[in-house]
């Protein structure tokens, strides 16, 4: 059944008229008419327990919230992903990235063919060539060792796996050296490889179309830069790359032998597949049983958000929370902080997961989105971020509401390190929900031109989540969690979270102006003025 448009909804209609009786009221009132909700207003699920008590909401808003997720179809939605219906809609595919961690014997059809099995045959052979690489029995092209692995993508193809490799590098084998290549920039493929050997070094290719232009511009500068080192000898490619694509016509055509490729399909999303052959990085540095261990996560997770009801449903919750300051207290941005400087990445992966799928302004009728959507996903590992942009969050004008993320044991235990970590974390969430009033500050003897600048508002909502340890199934359900977050929020907008055509204009100008700036010749004038002047400016400069 179509949902009513959004507006239409009486749910969002009830909400509508709850944003002035409860958004307007102060935490500290919210705390006090009703002690008991530090307790109550939380939830634990496949390990990770969520408190949600310093969101501005009551029982009630959280009951409209659920209502106003039944009245948008979620219930249907999700099962409606989940066995691999058309979700991407203008991309005309499943969006199946649960099929990726789907246990073996478990059965997805897409087209009528179960995709589990070849799920887990890529498994098999990525595990296969881990096994071979981390034990010295896959040898460089001379016979020495590979000690390097150079991941070469960007987006999807790039941020999940340097995210992941960072988080789980506790886990990895430390004998092994990992960098990633990115950016389109000389320098970044210049600082990832000045101090590799090449007979040490192997590169991973990874590219979902394998055409990105910065993909494959990485990838023929690193064929150049390996064979520089075995004086030209082109097979020494097959020892040194491998590539993961889903076209195995284009991995051939650049020279790979398709029997080092590890393929995935296009129902997974660019920013959905750190955990299907993506991941070969994450693999080789944690190991197949690692990686396995955090498909078990993820699939911890998916179960949860499949079957799990709404009001206890984690994901349906944060998603509810995250809409509900959106949508109704007009916050703009949701700040992502780790206590945990493995998760330095994490924030730089949300931007994509998030950004990249609800950065939509209409629907999937094609007609503009009655609300705000996507938010703006940003932040850093705590405590750093609290020396430098919590003063905002806290004094600021803007309405920053965060996802405040800590671990109960850490990996390092240092003295009192982690205690003193974890200390900070919960004041964060006190100082920015409940703030210093004037009189309290007075109380403390400050002089009185000084008071409303040490003044703490509050009424700052968080969300905080709080983990047993970072292992690699904890990272698992972490993602997951964010991952149907998105989704939800999607359905209630009623956009695509699957494609993400916003990128396309600027890959086609970069393209023009490309064979513009090289053109011997004065190229003729293509652009708007202020282009046009910045091509001109820029070829006389280069001619310096
Ligand atoms: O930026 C657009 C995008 O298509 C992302 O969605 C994707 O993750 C990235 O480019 C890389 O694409 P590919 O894996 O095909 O190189």
């Amino acid at each position: 059944m179509t949902p009513r448009p959004l507006r239409e909804r009486p749910a969002w209609k009830a909400l509508s008229a709850q944003r002035d009786a409860v958004g307007g009221r102060h935490l500290r009132q919210l705390f006090a008419d009703d002690p008991g909700r530090g307790e109550r207003l939380t939830l634990e699920a496949a390990g990770i327990y969520l408190d949600y008590s310093k969101q501005r909401v009551t029982d009630e808003t959280l009951r409209l919230l659920v209502s106003l997720a039944h009245e948008s179809g979620l219930r249907e939605r999700i099962d409606a992903m989940f066995r691999g219906d058309r979700v991407n809609v203008t991309e005309d595919r499943p969006a199946l990235h649960v099929a990726l961690r789907a246990p073996r014997g478990a059965s997805i059809l897409v087209g009528g063919q179960d995709v589990v099995p070849e799920v887990h045959a890529v498994l098999d052979r990525m595990a296969a060539f881990c096994d071979r690489v981390r034990s010295g029995a896959w040898l460089g092209h001379t016979g020495k060792r590979i000690r390097n692995v150079v991941n070469v993508g960007i987006g999807g193809s790039d941020l999940g796996p340097v995210m992941a490799y960072e988080a789980l590098r506790h886990h990895a084998d430390r004998s092994l050296t990992f960098r990633f290549v990115s950016n389109v920039d000389g320098t970044d493929f210049a600082e990832a490889t000045w101090d590799l050997d090449p007979a040490e070094t192997l590169f991973v290719v990874c590219s979902k179309t394998f055409t990105t232009q910065e993909t494959m511009t990485n990838a023929h500068t690193a064929r150049d830069w390996s064979l520089a080192g075995f004086s030209g000898d082109a097979r020494a490619v097959a020892r040194h790359f491998v590539a993961v694509s889903t076209s195995a016509p284009r991995v051939a055509a650049f020279g790979i032998d398709t029997a080092n490729m590890f393929g995935f399909w296009d129902w997974v999303g660019g920013r959905y597949s750190m955990e299907s052959a993506i991941g070969l990085s994450t693999m080789l540095a944690v190991g197949p049983e690692n990686f396995r261990a955090m498909l078990g996560g993820f699939h911890e997770m998916d179960e949860h958000f499949r079957t799990a009801p709404f009001e206890r449903n984690l994901p349906v919750l944060k998603a509810l929370l995250s809409l509900w300051n959106n949508d109704f207290l007009g916050a703009e941005t949701v700040a992502i902080l780790p206590y945990d400087q493995y998760l330095k990445r994490f924030p730089a992966y949300l931007q994509q997961l998030t950004m990249e799928s609800n950065g939509k302004r209409v629907g999937l009728d094609g007609r503009p989105v009655e609300a705000s959507t996507g938010p703006i996903y940003w932040g850093e590992p705590g405590t750093n971020g609290q020396h430098s942009f919590y003063q905002l969050i806290h004094q600021g004008t803007r309405l920053v509401p965060a996802d405040l993320i800590a671990f109960a044991h850490s990996q390092n235990p240092v003295g009192r390190h982690h205690d003193m970590l974890v200390a900070n974390v919960l004041a964060q969430a006190e100082a920015l929900a409940f703030g210093k009033t004037a009189e309290e500050v007075a109380a403390e003897g400050t002089p009185g031109w000084l008071v409303p600048h040490r003044v703490f508002e509050g009424n700052r909502p968080t969300s905080t989540l709080l983990l047993d340890r970072l292992t690699p199934a904890a990272l698992g359900r972490l993602v997951a969690l964010y991952e149907h977050d998105v989704y939800t929020q999607s359905v209630i907008w009623g956009i695509d979270p699957f494609d993400q055509w916003g990128v396309e204009l600027g890959k086609v100008l970069a393209q023009r102006i490309l064979s513009e700036i090289e053109s011997p010749a004065e190229p003729a004038p293509a652009h708007d003025g202020s282009t046009q002047a910045l091509i001109r400016r820029y070829r006389s400069m280069r001619r310096k």
